[in-house]
């Protein structure tokens, strides 16, 4: 195995290799837990680099399977523990939670797997941990090696603990959770089956291939009172207790005595499963559950052989997943990120919204509407077809008046009446997705789709008609400038001009709802053009023409209305609140300028014309650009102001009070490619993106190999730290901005249109991607040393008229060139 030669960097806690498409973590304790996500469809884990962690059958409030304490101490309890004892020592296979030091220990995070290599006094263990395709189920796979010269016993452990009940429960209401444990012990499998009983009709099990020395099931007992998981009594001892839960903390532990001669390794196979079964076949016979399903899942993981082979499958899946878009451009840590991480944060951000992390709990949020938009658009290229029913869905929680709830339920796909409605940039989310999806795949027939408004059968219309009304919407709920009225909030869930909170026992996201309804925003407004242009665009390819020109006078009024009233001088207004007043305006105090209006009137050419986007990103750079990246506003907001809301909550250089909040950092980047500023997309891409930033891993703390939400701005304790990382926009954004905008590889209706923005300095870009049934090799060459400009272009020798590949050549193998001229 080549590491890559990364030499440049800092390798304090870990390095990218490359050839494994892995991260390899080299001490169990990095400044923060890092983790990983396994599983790539409905059953899905979360696993730190110490096998912390907990996994979920889609809804990790209601069906979390194991325990995770999040925010607790030590940091990252709860996991798949495998405790190895030799003679009188006894370690942890991944590193913690046992604080034994190791002679050896690696973590590597690969594409939806992890594998944790230990060794200690000649014993070597290696696990592998993935979720099968198609597979409700997280495997363990445990190889014990006895390096050695003398024939060793060994004991190992494995611990989990179980929490298949509601999750937000779990950590309130004990009067009642710690009376209903029960489990059941058949050979080698440990059955958990709480509430069983009575409405669930899933349990789950964890089981091993190999026959038991002894197992527990009750946590204090395998503990020991008032110990931690750093030393449980039942490995200090070296025998399980055969505990059987009944109320309390139900856990699963297997007990397995190994005898290695010299050289010798042996395997266990470990599954942690879930099985649901129908209401009728729920029992075997009077209280004992119908077991019949997981043994058949078992039998599909009885061997090392078996195991390593799925292993190979999910490998293959995510080979094939990734070849859609990939390029070679004279920067490796560039290509590191398209080829690789950037992509694969984008199915987790697909898959998960914004709902489990390790800084999302699980149990508040569910799909959101416009984070799930977001995130289409830089996972459709790789699987198309989930990215279709996506946006269906999100379309049926949307409200008859054109706005949507914020959030809707994974299991029951039905609008979360908690959180409501009224963030009023929900709606346009929608119509990038939905364009962005036809421009990939040419299918226009999601637009006929029938889909029901507010949840409700009696309220269906095609997907067109939802688009339709999210535009209406806009348009419905201007304020006293003719800008659109902010609602709630808009993209800034902080910016909350329309609630006056004094109670701080309120929610900024859900108090007084209506109190006002006046503020205005620039951002929405700036958004409206931006994907009204879009709805015109898809009606005229649909021949809704007389549509097309009815929208776009609306559009025209509102470029006029926005440089009338939301320009500043030298950028972009953010809002008027709810007196009237500026918000991001050279005449306030603080919170002077904010980059959302800038990046959004940028992107929708407002002003590109007539030097103001130009002047916006002069002023960007000039008061919100930091070595970290770019700042959300500037000055921070240095007091409380109930007129302003959340944002105002948060200490100076913090999340949205003047944190470089990375997602909006690509519309700035997008907007620097639109001028041809090559160099500076490319700066403030480099800044953000985690594949440049190894050498900043210890200010970093949060993973080096995604992107986080926020990164501390310029007023904060420590500038550049990073906070809650992978379930962020950043990711979805900075990959369209890079692929679509940098490399200019864009597919529009037509085709595949080729526009680079890239330094000067790449001579040549070779990139393939996989487009509407054909297979592209791309070259895009740069003679001239050009940041942008024209380019000729050429399909399999044939020079083409424009940029735009088009659909005579879409199915096959075609070889593009691209000169930039
Ligand atoms: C955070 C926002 C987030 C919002 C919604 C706020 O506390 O600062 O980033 O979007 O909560 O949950
Ligand atoms: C995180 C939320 O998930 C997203 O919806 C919001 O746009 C940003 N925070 C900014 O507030």
């Amino acid at each position: 195995m080549m590491q890559s030669s990364d030499d440049d960097t800092d390798q304090t806690y870990g390095y990218f290799d490359d050839q494994n498409y892995e991260y390899v973590i080299t001490t169990p304790y990095t400044p923060t837990p890092w983790i990983n996500y396994l599983g790539s469809n409905e059953f899905y884990g979360i696993i730190s680099n110490t096998a912390g962690g907990y996994c979920f059958d889609r809804d990790p409030k209601f069906r979390r399977l194991t325990r995770y304490r999040y925010n607790s101490v030590p940091l990252d309890s709860g996991g798949r523990y495998f405790y190895i004892r030799d003679e009188n020592d006894f370690w942890s296979a991944t590193g913690r939670p046992a604080t034994t030091q190791l002679d050896q220990y690696s973590c590597r995070h690969g594409m939806g797997y992890s594998r944790f290599n230990a060794s200690k006094n000649g014993i070597a263990t290696q696990v592998t941990s993935f979720i099968p395709l198609d597979t409700k189920a997280e495997i363990h796979s445990l190889v014990v090696t006895n390096h050695t010269q003398s024939t060793k016993s060994i004991d190992v452990f494995s611990f989990i603990e179980w929490c298949l009940w509601n999750a937000e429960d779990d950590g309130a209401n004990f009067q009642r959770n710690l009376s209903t444990a029960e489990v059941e012990i058949e050979g080698s499998t440990l059955y958990h089956k709480t509430e069983y009983r009575e409405r669930r009709n899933h349990y789950g099990f964890y089981s091993v291939n190999r026959q038991l020395d002894g197992y527990d099931t009750n946590r204090e007992s395998f503990l020991g009172p008032y110990r931690g998981f750093d030393r449980p009594e039942v490995v200090e001892k070296g025998q399980a207790n055969n505990s059987f839960a009944r109320g309390w903390s139900p856990i699963a532990s297997h007990h397995l005595k190994l005898e290695l001669a010299p050289g010798e390794s042996q395997s266990l196979e470990f599954v942690l499963g879930y099985i649901e079964v129908s209401v009728d076949h729920k029992w075997h016979s009077k209280n004992v559950i119908n077991k019949q399903p997981a043994k058949d899942m078992l039998t599909r993981f009885d061997s090392h052989e078996k195991v390593m082979d799925e292993l190979g499958k999910l490998n293959r899946y995510w080979r094939t997943l990734l070849c859609k878009f990939s390029v070679e451009t004279p920067d490796d840590k560039f290509n590191r990120a398209i080829n690789i991480w950037n992509q694969y944060q984008n199915m987790v951000t697909f898959n998960l919204s914004r709902s489990a992390s390790f800084y999302e709990s699980g149990i508040g949020r569910g799909i959101g509407f416009r984070d799930s938009n977001q995130d289409t658009i830089g996972f459709v290229h790789m699987v198309p077809e989930k990215v279709r029913a996506r946006i269906l869905d999100l379309s049926s929680t949307q409200k008859f008046d054109g706005s949507a709830y914020h959030q809707y339920q994974p299991l029951t796909k039905k609008g979360n009446a908690n959180i409501g409605g009224n963030f009023n940039d929900d709606p346009m989310w929608l119509v990038l997705s939905t364009t962005n999806y036809i421009k990939e795949t040419g299918d226009f027939s999601i637009l006929q789709e029938m889909v029901i408004y507010d949840g409700q059968e009696q309220a269906t219309h095609d997907h067109f008609d939802h688009l339709l009304r999210a535009f209406m919407h806009v348009i419905n709920n201007l304020g006293p400038h003719g800008l659109p009225l902010i609602g709630r909030a808009d993209w800034n869930d902080c910016l909350n001009l329309n609630c006056f909170s004094d109670d701080p026992n309120e929610s900024f996201q859900t108090t007084q709802v209506g109190a006002s309804d006046v503020a205005e925003s620039v951002m929405i407004a700036g958004q409206f053009v931006l994907y009204g242009q879009e709805f015109v665009d898809l009606c005229q390819q649909v021949g809704k023409i007389e549509l097309a020109n009815r929208s776009m006078k609306h559009i025209e009024k509102m470029r006029k209305t926005i440089e009338q009233h939301a320009w500043d001088g030298e950028w972009y207004l953010r809002a008027y609140d709810s007196r009237g007043k500026k918000i991001g305006s050279h005449k306030n105090s603080e919170g002077k300028i904010f980059i959302e209006s800038q990046g959004f009137c940028a992107m929708a050419g407002i002003g590109l014309n007539d030097g103001k986007v130009e002047q916006a990103l002069r002023s960007v750079d000039k008061h919100l650009a930091t070595d970290f990246g770019i700042m959300l506003n500037q000055p921070a907001y240095s007091q409380y102001d109930k007129y302003l809301g959340e944002i105002s909550s948060y200490p100076p250089g913090y999340k949205e009070n003047a944190g470089i909040f990375c997602h909006n950092n690509p519309w700035i980047i997008i907007a620097e490619t639109m001028l041809g500023h090559g160099e500076k997309a490319f700066e403030y891409y480099r800044k953000i993106t985690p594949t440049y930033l190894q050498n900043r891993q210890t200010l970093l703390k949060t993973e080096p190999y995604v992107y986080c939400q926020m990164i501390a701005g310029k007023d904060a304790a420590n500038p550049g730290e990073g906070k809650n990382s992978w379930l962020t926009g950043t990711a979805a954004w900075s990959y369209y901005a890079a692929t679509q905008y940098i490399l200019g590889i864009r597919p529009v209706y037509q085709g595949l249109s080729i526009a680079p923005c890239v330094l000067p300095s790449w001579k040549l870009i070779r990139v393939q991607r996989e487009f509407r049934g054909a297979q592209y090799s791309i070259e895009i060459h740069n003679p001239h040393g050009l940041s942008s400009g024209k380019i000729t272009l050429s399909i399999d020798g044939q020079p083409v008229e424009g940029n735009v590949i088009s659909s005579s050549s879409f199915n096959g193998q075609h070889t593009v060139i691209a000169t930039m001229v």
